[in-house]
């Protein structure tokens, strides 16, 4: 399935505004191409890449969730990965800011990958960089062994602040990208009532955003990131805003989702207790430039993980200590 939106020459999506939001979400905004939509050498690609940039892209193999299923099964390559990334930005001022460098990742289909690190340390810009919202200054970034030539999707994104159309129905808010793929009305509201259900909210579809609670607005957003069957969920602190008992309520439901799905997810935190609760690997980047300084897999048979539990705190403590940080929450 693929949309068909495009626009031109784009920039760094930091912005907040409802038209930014609309492309990042939907477009075709493509931080790789020029006006003229020629192909564009991506600084990352290997030469196999730059002689497949001028064939179309072809859509990945089989639906999204028969990939992650055959991934898992048949261990092959990774499902992201990243080999040297890093992104450097120009500030207006002239300088550069080197946000993440030389980060090598492999990402296996069905993981639960955290990305933890101080405020600051380049987790947005390495998330911006999956979703192709943002292209690498330097290194190589691939999906399902393709080079990632910008927003597609295969990859769902839920953002911190509730990044839902206050003018559309919840119904329509989950619905909008299937729209846009062509899906006729009668497939898509079966699809909505099924994440409705996935996301424990069957009774909302009618409602408007201002009508939600925070977290019930997240449970939206989450379906409506889920609703194009992307390849991986991408999560940029969807829970940050919520009050603690909302938060670790949504983190239960969360995992419950992934069970059940077994998506791909990275999800990026700067809560130390949410990302070991969440995960079942965590990977710890250093203040800026964002480098990898811990990689650490946790026992599914584990979950779910008691926070009082001694191993959570003295994983607690070591990542704690790994980030440079005592007590971050
Ligand atoms: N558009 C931009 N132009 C210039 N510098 C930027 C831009 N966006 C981010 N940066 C800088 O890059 C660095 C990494 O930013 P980023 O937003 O990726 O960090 P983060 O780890 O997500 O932080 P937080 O936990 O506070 O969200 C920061 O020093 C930030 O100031
Ligand atoms: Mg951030």
């Amino acid at each position: 399935m693929k949309l068909s939106l495009s626009i031109g020459k784009t920039g760094n999506l930091s912005g907040a505004g409802f038209g930014q939001l609309f492309w990042r979400l939907f477009g075709r905004l493509n931080p790789y191409r020029r006006d003229n939509d020629s192909p564009r050498h991506h600084p990352g690609m290997s030469v196999e890449d730059k002689r497949s940039e001028t064939t179309e892209r072809t859509p990945l193999h089989g639906s999204p969730d028969e990939r992650a299923a055959r991934a898992l099964a048949e261990p092959g390559g990774p499902l992201i990965e990243c080999r040297a990334l890093t992104h450097t930005y120009h500030t207006r001022l002239g300088t550069r800011i080197t946000a993440i460098a030389d980060v090598t990742l492999a990402i296996d289909a069905g993981e639960f990958v955290c990305l933890l690190g101080p405020s600051g340390c380049g987790k947005t810009t390495l998330l911006n960089m999956v979703a192709g919202f943002l292209a690498p200054t330097a290194g190589e970034l691939r999906l399902d062994g393709k080079a990632i030539h910008g927003p597609d999707p295969d990859r769902g994104v839920v953002f911190q602040d509730y990044s839902l159309f206050p003018w559309l129905t919840v119904e329509s808010n989950i619905a909008y990208g299937l729209l846009m793929a062509g899906m006729s009305a009668e497939r898509r509201k079966a699809e909505v009532g099924a994440l409705l259900d996935l996301v424990g909210l069957p009774h909302i579809g009618a409602q408007y955003p201002f009508e939600l609670s925070g977290g019930m607005k997240q449970r939206v957003a989450i379906a409506r990131a889920l609703a194009t069957h992307p390849a991986v969920l991408l999560m940029d602190e969807p829970f940050a805003a919520l009050d603690a008992m909302t938060r670790e309520s949504l983190q239960r439901q969360l995992l419950d989702i992934w069970t059940r799905t077994r998506k791909t997810i990275l999800f990026v935190t700067h809560n130390i207790s949410e990302a070991i609760f969440l995960s079942s690997r965590i990977v710890v980047l250093s203040s800026r430039p964002g480098r990898i300084v811990e990689d650490i897999r946790l026992p599914e048979d584990s979950r779910p993980r008691k926070r009082t539990s001694p191993e959570f705190n003295r994983l607690y403590e070591r990542l704690a200590q790994a980030i440079g940080v005592e007590g971050s929450e």
